[in-house]
């Protein structure tokens, strides 16, 4: 009996291993373990056996059937997920061509900041970063904005605590920069940028890219050398700018740049509100004052620098009307990209 069950057990394994249709495994199981199968036939031939003998061949037959009713159990859930029957196999054309995998791909804001990044270091620009967390030293206070000044109410601040900010710009880095390094400087500086706002063109979190130039006798002939090959690298050869007089705090003179309306290049949309340009950055001559707190001589060296938000280029770039699109990571919209 010991043999005969032995023998049930290992060609009942082999057998259930080797089938790959559900069809075949039914038919085994019911040749082994069904009302007229192999192991059954011995179970029933137990009350033959001499009873010294029946316990222990009773309790190996038991086992052998568990086991081998665990395994068609696993085999018959392997092959229902996975398995294919006769029938399917015959339905499969091999020649067809195979689904191609999903892509991941980069975000619409990084890739224009990519983009940003490149044209500026094609021109000699080094990429440098800074803290998101920032003191009111490096975003105000150096920057030529006093305290109670009311230009700080130009940016609505996240405060962290009184000193402690989630920085309103990039311009900060300017600062740490300067501390850092001697001029000749030629950089520009990508990030995050928080403020109090929300509206179809603004957010609370956005990107902007800082630049800044400081040497012997940098004009701003050279400033709107730089943003002119800039925006013609970004937009296309046909891409004008014009200046306009702003104020900043940092930077004097100080302008704000529009470029040709991207909709109707330049004839007046409703998109340009009708004046054929758009506002794309502020710029300015490094203020002295600023300057100073750089531990840069403003006798020796001048500078200019300019900031603009990546979100910003992106909408003008790509004809998007809603800032909120680049947040919802809803996949229609990034798959556009
Ligand atoms: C500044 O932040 C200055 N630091 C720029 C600068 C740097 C001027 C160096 C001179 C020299 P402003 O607040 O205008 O400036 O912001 C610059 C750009 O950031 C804007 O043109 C706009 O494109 C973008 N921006 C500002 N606030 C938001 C916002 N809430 N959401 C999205 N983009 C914004």
């Amino acid at each position: 009996m010991k043999g005969q069950l032995e023998t049930i057990y290992h060609e009942g394994c082999e057998a259930v291993q080797k089938i790959s249709d559900l069809k075949a495994l039914e038919e085994i199981r019911v040749k082994i373990l069904g009302r007229k199968g192999s192991l059954t036939a011995l179970l029933h031939g137990l009350k033959d056996l001499p009873s010294e003998k029946r316990a222990a061949a009773g309790q190996m037959a038991n086992e052998v059937k568990q086991q081998l009713s665990r395994l068609i159990e696993k085999r018959t859930v392997e092959l229902k997920n996975f398995g294919w029957s006769s029938d399917m196999k015959q339905n499969i054309d091999s020649t067809l061509p195979g689904r191609p995998p999903e892509m991941g791909r980069l975000h619409i804001l990084n890739c224009t900041l990519r983009e940003i990044e490149d044209i500026f270091t094609a021109m000699g620009f080094a990429v440098v970063e800074g803290p998101e967390v920032e003191t009111d030293y490096y975003n105000f206070e150096s920057m030529n904005f006093p305290a109670e000044h009311p230009a700080r109410d130009m940016h609505d601040t996240f405060f962290i605590s009184d000193k402690i900010l989630l920085r309103t710009h990039t311009s900060p880095v300017q600062m740490r920069l300067m501390e850092e390094q001697s001029p000749p400087i030629r950089a520009i500086m990508p990030g995050k940028t928080y403020r109090v706002d929300d509206d179809a063109t603004h957010s609370a979190m956005f990107h902007q890219v800082e630049g800044l130039l400081v040497d012997r006798e940098v004009s701003f002939a050279e400033l709107k050398a730089v943003l002119a090959l800039f925006i013609r690298r970004m937009f296309g050869e046909e891409a004008q700018l014009r200046f306009r007089p702003s104020f900043f705090p940092f930077t004097e003179p100080s302008a704000e740049v529009d470029m040709t309306c991207v909709k109707c290049a330049g004839r007046g949309c409703s998109l340009c509100k009708g004046t054929g340009w758009m506002e794309i950055l502020g710029a300015g001559m490094v203020h002295p004052k600023v300057l100073r707190a750089g531990r840069i001589d403003p006798e020796t060296y001048t500078g200019f620098a300019f900031g603009m938000g990546v979100e910003r280029i992106a909408m003008l770039k790509y004809g998007i009307d809603n800032i909120r699109l680049f947040f919802e990571n809803d996949l229609r919209f990034l798959e556009q990209f």
